[in-house]
């Protein structure tokens, strides 16, 4: 090694934070012009290594700041601050198909970041870096508390912020996927809401028993939360990621039980048999399987099975009833999903009923299904089993990498501003306090 290059320094700060905050990779100490490469190396829970790489050349003063320096290629390009992390792909020769998503959030995503000389593409593992450093990437800040929940036949996971509380509750639905997902409610948590994830689709009482849980089953979960004596029963949201959506737009427009302060819908839709069980919602997909596309490269697109919109009454929630401030997400290029489409209906019967006052719409450009917390990797298309089917296929959910991760970072934002704006917000929520955000 030229010993000009031997005391390349490397500083990520900080080098320990939750996985939405940003941090700054500095590398000092080069010559003037030299060219180096900055990667980032993640080995997820299953054993899939995951990489980003990004060719720099050093400014008049020795430096690179990847914060403010643009990357002349790899894979990202430009100023791109987090670049490192929502580039992240599985690496050369790993099986199709993979999505990256934090299975234990007791332990955080550890990022090696590691510089090498020369402006590299390939090969990584068989060099020398010139320096590298760990980063620890959290979903659950420290003090956060993880609870899991099984009274009431529920398979769920309260997440608690640290301190006394009484804290704003939410209940977190994912999609088709099912299983118990924590990371989004950890990360909530992390924020000063109390959130519950909940498994609705493959729950131990579906396990056990074979079918698919009831309507009351949310309610439970909901009572759950407004009858913990560190939640603050009147300020419960829901938040729902496509099939999560599906539930959530009909729980806030027809539960009894439920009373929202507001509601977050990300990539999902309002089209369903408005009064069917979760089973029946998922057979009426079902039929209209025909309307399945298969791409040239074996991708599945399922948005057709909702389109056109219907105008059949019976066959969508009745988004005119909603009471409470509703938040939707979409990416305009959701291949799995036609949320985009059922956003422009959702505004059109709000405003026919006369509470469009109550909706905010946050519509995305070249964006796709899987909008997640800031820098998480965006996947186009993933393996996916269906929850009904049991059937395992390639999904597209599409976007453009550099488009999405920009999506992701504003919608998450936007997302705790509203949140917090109407669950912290309006009558003094007691003990609650804006210190926890
Ligand atoms: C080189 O980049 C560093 C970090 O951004 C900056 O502080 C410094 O002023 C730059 N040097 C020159 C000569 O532009
Ligand atoms: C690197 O860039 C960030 C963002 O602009 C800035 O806050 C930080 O001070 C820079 N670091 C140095 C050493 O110039």
């Amino acid at each position: 090694m030229d010993r000009k290059q031997c005391c390349v320094k490397l500083s990520v700060q900080p080098s320990r934070g939750l996985v939405d905050k940003k941090f700054i990779v500095l590398v000092q100490n080069v010559l003037p012009g030299f060219q180096l490469t900055v990667h980032a190396l993640y080995q997820c829970e299953d054993g899939h290594s995951w990489e980003a790489f990004a060719r720099y050349t050093a400014n008049a003063s020795g430096t690179v700041n990847v914060s403010e320096h643009p990357s002349l290629g790899g894979t990202y390009s430009g100023v791109e601050p987090m670049g490192l992390l929502w580039s992240l792909r599985p690496v050369p020769g790993s099986k199709p198909g993979l999505r990256l998503r934090k299975v234990n959030v007791q332990t955080p995503m550890e990022v090696m970041i590691s510089v090498y000389q020369g402006h590299q593409t390939e090969g990584f593992v068989d060099q020398v870096p010139l320096a590298s450093v760990v980063v620890e990437r959290w979903y659950m800040a420290p003090g956060v508390r993880r609870i899991p929940i099984t009274e009431g036949g529920l398979t769920a996971t309260l997440f608690l912020p640290s301190g006394s509380g009484p804290f704003p509750g939410l209940l977190d639905l994912w999609g088709g996927g099912g299983k118990l997902v924590e990371y989004r409610a950890a990360l909530l948590a992390s924020h000063g809401i109390a959130s519950l994830a909940l498994d609705y689709l493959t729950p131990k009482i579906t396990i056990e028993t074979g079918k698919f849980v009831d309507n009351q089953y949310f309610e439970r979960a909901y009572r759950v939360l407004e009858q913990h004596p560190q939640v603050l029963g009147s300020r419960i949201a829901m938040l729902g990621l496509s099939f999560g959506t599906s539930v959530t737009f009909k729980i806030a427009a027809y539960s009894q039980v439920v009373k929202l302060r507001c509601a977050v819908c990300i990539s999902g839709s309002h089209v369903q048999p408005i009064d069917g069980t979760l089973e029946q919602l998922l057979t009426s997909f079902s039929k209209n399987a025909v309307k399945t596309r298969i791409n040239e490269e074996n991708q599945v697109i399922w948005r057709d099975l909702l389109l056109p919109i219907p105008t059949d009454p019976a066959l969508k929630v009745d988004v005119g009833r909603l009471q409470c401030p509703l938040l939707l997400v979409v990416g305009e290029d959701d291949q799995n999903w036609p949320a985009y489409e059922s956003a422009q209906d959702i505004r059109e019967m709000m405003e026919r009923a006369g509470n469009s006052h109550l909706l905010t719409v946050l519509s995305y450009p070249n964006t796709g299904h899987l909008i997640e917390p800031p820098y998480t990797p965006h996947a186009r298309a993933s393996t996916f089993k269906t929850v009904h089917t049991r059937e395992k296929v390639m999904a597209l959910w599409g976007g453009e990498t550099a488009a999405h991760s920009r999506a992701q970072e504003d919608a998450w934002r936007k997302t705790l501003v509203f949140l917090r704006e109407n669950l912290y917000g309006g009558t003094n929520p007691g003990a609650a306090s804006l210190s926890h955000l």
